[in-house]
């Protein structure tokens, strides 16, 4: 029975509608495309239009209007047809600003997609509380428009497309509103941020987010309580961290992460996942075993760049599991990632120094904003001497484990939010943990910072450099590295010039070979201006370093050294660097001219280079105001440096071995034609070998990986050096640079990935270097080199003579200056080799032989 009050109301709320009427705003929408759609005429009533339904009151519920080839622009009072619950534009050309569909309370299924509309106004989500289907994906020609919030009133979204949209910012927060939603299909944006909490327990299984402009980016942890994917296409973003347990996602089978920055282990659960179908991993950073996926998934490819310790399915290496255990209590930085690849820890990964027996001893990781716990499987590395932790954001409790580390030395885990009870170390464990508020408050440990009683550390901490001195911050190794040069420098260089009171006892012979080159520190004051502030040239590691001019005119640099640890290695060694440094004559090598020992003091003047180091032309340029280096000159550049080092290594009179090239000992002339330069650290090969053991030396992000990895040298270990050179000049870039957000700071690693694909070596150039398709092709040459001679195998890297003759079809014919020769066979690199060697300088020394 109905009651009068409520057949009132009934009917009231009959009338009300029938005032409104749908025709004007129906007329509209007719006059507004360019031509009618067909079935549409103004003459009829527009609820006898083709694809149009009405109520019994005449109010429009559905268009379709799907696929008709319509074009022009919807009219902006669309939104008064309240009674709609469909409307269908998809598939045609319709253009201009969408007009607000705001509190259609009534519309469920809305469907815009692949037109080309040019604007999503402001309101278009409020009111909409019925909607299920939304879809505007294949609107290119959109403003940028972000999701608003208000889209939660559609509390029965169930699809939602705006793929390729223009949509720009985060995803909301707001996915806990959306019971329904099933389908989420958002690629092809410029959307970024991170994945929103409220996605996980979303009963979504689709979920399209690929081909973000510039990416989403952090973890993808989320997904792992999102059980009902199915699909799930994240490809070309940013993301970031591990692939998370994704087992309890039964009905997934299209898998799409290639293109991203994940890194750690392949999770084992994924290969059984019984559903999965479709797999893509490639070109992201993972880690770790290389996976087998059952015969029943299909791979994308798994050979595009990834961090895989092997090519095959198989356990790696104990040491690099093991190492990848404690990347995992980190969250597997990426930084980590970047540059631990292969199956060889020993092989210039980063932070890692290992013995020559290829076993780790020391891991430096200060400073590296790590977040997380301390691994207890450090404690499988048995022979680890040297750990630093300091200066992270590392939590939890020291792992009781680390007691049975036999061979620690030094234990630093200063400056982190450490808690919990602090191990019993023996006393030859030098701990320093200050800067840690909330470690071991109740139990003070015999090990604490400063606490040992005199029974300092015994073993090998010397040799690594760092004497267990743990307040030693940031890049240990690289100073450890220092401190090596440094000792080996110190000694040579002492010896080069070592005449001291206490050993002065030279022989006839030697103070003849002394006197052919000791100038007296008089005539250098004079050339220096009393080495005047205003006549340096730079500072090295070891001195600075001052312009001088003779009497006569001839321009000198002279290297200012304190000779702070003298060793007194007797007067052999001392005729033996004479002897080397005279020995080695060649255009491309800067002579030394002379030497001189003046109290504490050890200067080595040589001839002046007026255009500076390399290193000034790469990466100074701002301060000093020259222009950047042309690819031509670079070129040039590289092939003067192959024919000094090709001279050292194969055409001198005995094999000598650099050990120390880098930019910083590349000295240009004004011609810009370059010179080797600095050769403290030259060792010479023993008669009819081309190895020796020596101890470490050299520089950080130069050293090749067998001479890190073992002490000893060849001269491989300089192609190495000069592949990186390369990298540097195709680059621009330091060969460890610390400075880059989640790239790799070492230069090789970083080059490498990126030779694996051609087509984004353009993207590495230098920027200051624009490329013709002329000079591509000989970036891609030079590269291609730079790769060979870094290859991990000395064996695989071709020999200077090699490099030159690569090197020589790219550079420019030489000038037809004094050089008439080489004008004639530019490319027989033998002829200037010839003569490259300086016949008329005079060679006091080089027959003279040490002992
Ligand atoms: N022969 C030279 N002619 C001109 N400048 C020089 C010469 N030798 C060194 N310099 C300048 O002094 C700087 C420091 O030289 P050096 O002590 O050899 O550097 P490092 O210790 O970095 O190898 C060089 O980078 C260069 O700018
Ligand atoms: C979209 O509109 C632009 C101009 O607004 C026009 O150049 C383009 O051809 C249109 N594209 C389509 C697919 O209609
Ligand atoms: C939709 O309705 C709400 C509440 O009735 C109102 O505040 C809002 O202004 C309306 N929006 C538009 C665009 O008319
Ligand atoms: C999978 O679901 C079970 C049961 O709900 C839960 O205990 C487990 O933690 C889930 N696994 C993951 C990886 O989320
Ligand atoms: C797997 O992906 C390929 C290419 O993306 C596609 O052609 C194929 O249909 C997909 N298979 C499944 C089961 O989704
Ligand atoms: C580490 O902690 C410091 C200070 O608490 C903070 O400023 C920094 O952002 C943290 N870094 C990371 C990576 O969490
Ligand atoms: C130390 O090593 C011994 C023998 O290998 C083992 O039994 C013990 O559990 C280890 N201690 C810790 C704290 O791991
Ligand atoms: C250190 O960790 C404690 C909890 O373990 C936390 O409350 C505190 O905020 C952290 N301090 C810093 C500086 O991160
Ligand atoms: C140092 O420690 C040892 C054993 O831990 C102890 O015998 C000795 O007395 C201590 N020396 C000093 C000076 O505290």
């Amino acid at each position: 029975m109905v009651r009068p009050i409520y057949l009132f109301t009934f009917i009231f709320s009959f009338l009300t509608p029938s005032y409104a009427d749908d025709s004007a705003a129906m007329a509209k929408l007719l006059t507004s495309f360019d031509t009618a759609p067909s079935g549409w005429s103004a003459t009829t009533d527009y609820c006898m239009w083709k694809n149009v339904n009405c109520d019994g009151s005449n109010r429009v519920t559905s268009i379709d209007l799907a696929s008709q080839s319509l074009t022009g622009i919807l009219p902006s009072d669309l939104g008064t047809l309240t009674q709609l619950t469909t409307l269908s534009l998809r598939g045609n050309s319709l253009s201009g600003p969408l007009p607000s569909l705001a509190n259609l309370t009534s519309l469920q299924k809305l469907y815009l997609d692949n037109n080309n509309f040019t604007s999503v106004p402001s309101s278009f989500f409020q009111g909409l509380t019925s909607l299920e289907i939304l879809t505007l994906s294949q609107n290119l020609g959109l403003e940028p428009w972000t999701i608003s919030t208000e889209l939660t009133q559609a509390t029965s979204l169930v699809t939602f497309y705006a793929s390729s949209a223009n949509i720009i910012g985060s995803l909301p927060d707001i996915f806990g509103s959306f019971p329904r939603l099933l389908d989420l299909q958002l690629s092809y944006n410029n959307l970024d941020g991170t994945l929103p909490k409220s996605l996980g327990g979303s009963g979504i299984q689709n979920l399209w987010l690929n081909n973000q402009q510039n990416g989403l980016s952090g973890t993808i942890d989320v997904l792992s309580s999102m059980t009902q994917l199915s699909q799930v296409r994240l490809h070309k973003n940013q993301f970031t961290g591990p692939i998370p347990d994704l087992s309890n996602c039964t009905s997934l089978f299209d898998l799409q992460l290639r293109d991203n920055q994940f890194t750690g282990l392949i999770p084992a659960s994924l290969m059984s996942i019984p559903s999965l179908r479709n797999v893509s991993l490639d070109v992201n950073d993972l880690q770790g075993p290389y996976p087998q996926f059952p015969s029943s998934v299909t791979t994308h490819t798994l050979d595009g760049i990834n961090s895989f310790c092997k090519n095959t399915p198989g356990p790696c290496d104990p040491q690099v599991t093991t190492l990848l255990e404690i990347a995992s209590a980190f969250g597997y930085p990426i930084k980590l990632a970047n540059s631990w690849t292969g199956n060889n820890a020993c092989t210039s990964w980063t932070f890692i120094i290992c013995d020559s027996q290829g076993n780790i001893i020391t891991i430096n990781f200060a400073k590296q904003q790590f977040v997380g716990t301390i691994s207890p499987v450090f404690a499988k590395l048995t022979s680890l001497r040297n750990l630093y932790l300091n200066d992270n954001n590392l939590t939890g409790s020291i792992p009781d484990a680390f007691t049975n580390m036999t061979s620690l030395q030094v234990l630093d885990i200063s400056n982190n939010n450490l808690t919990g009870l602090i191990p019993k170390f023996g006393d030859s464990v030098k701990l320093t943990m200050t800067g840690n508020p909330l470690i071991g408050k109740s139990t003070p440990s015999s090990g604490s910072g400063g606490s040992s009683n005199g029974t300092s550390p015994s073993g090998n901490t010397a040799v690594m450099g760092s004497s267990g001195t743990s307040i030693l911050p940031g890049m240990i190794v690289s100073i450890v590295i220092a401190v090596i040069i440094f000792l080996v420098v110190m000694l040579l260089v002492s010896i080069k010039c070592y005449v001291s009171r206490r050993h002065r006892r030279p022989t006839i012979s030697l103070k003849i070979e002394v006197r052919n080159i000791e100038i007296s520190i008089e005539v250098l004051k004079q050339a220096t201006n009393n080495f005047n502030e205003d006549n340096i040239l730079g500072r090295g590691g070891f001195g600075v370093v001052y312009k001088g001019e003779y009497h006569d005119g001839t321009k000198v640099a002279v290297k200012r050294m304190e000779s702070a640890a003298m060793g007194s290695k007797g007067i052999n060694e001392f005729q033996a660097e004479i002897s080397v440094l005279n020995k080695v004559r060649h255009r491309h090598l800067v002579s030394l001219l002379g030497c001189c020992i003046n109290e504490n003091e050890r200067l080595l003047v040589y001839e002046y280079m007026p255009q500076g180091s390399l290193t000034q032309r790469l990466f100074d340029l701002g301060e000093n105001g020259c222009s950047p280096l042309t690819w031509k000159q670079r070129i040039q550049i590289a092939m003067d440096v192959a024919r000094g080092m090709e001279y050292l290594h194969s055409l001198a009179p005995q094999i000598f071995i650099h050990r120390d090239l880098k930019p910083s000992n590349i000295l240009l002339g004004n011609d810009m034609r370059a010179k080797v330069a600095d050769f403290g650290l030259v060792k010479i090969a023993p008669d009819g070998k081309n190895s020796l053991t020596t101890r470490l030396a050299g520089t950080f992000g130069y050293l090749a990986p067998e001479y890190g990895a073992t002490g000893r040298v060849t001269t491989k270990a300089d192609v190495y050096a000069f592949g990186v050179v390369l990298m540097q000049l195709i680059t621009g870039r330091k060969a460890v640079d610390d400075t880059l957000p989640n790239e790799n700071p070492h230069l090789v690693t970083w080059f490498c990935k990126i030779l694996n694909k051609k087509e984004r070596i353009p993207m590495a150039i230098d920027q200051t270097i624009n490329p013709d398709e002329e000079t591509m092709e000989s970036i891609y040459r030079v590269a291609e080199l730079a790769g060979h001679c870094t290859t991990h195998q000395p064996y695989q890297r071709p020999n200077m003579g090699h490099v030159v003759n690569i090197l020589s079809p790219l550079v420019e014919k030489w000038k037809p200056t004094c050089h008439k020769l080489e004008h004639k066979f530019p490319t027989f690199h033998g002829v200037e080799d010839i003569y490259g060697f300086d016949q008329d300088m005079s060679l006091p020394l080089q027959r003279w032989q040490t002992m």
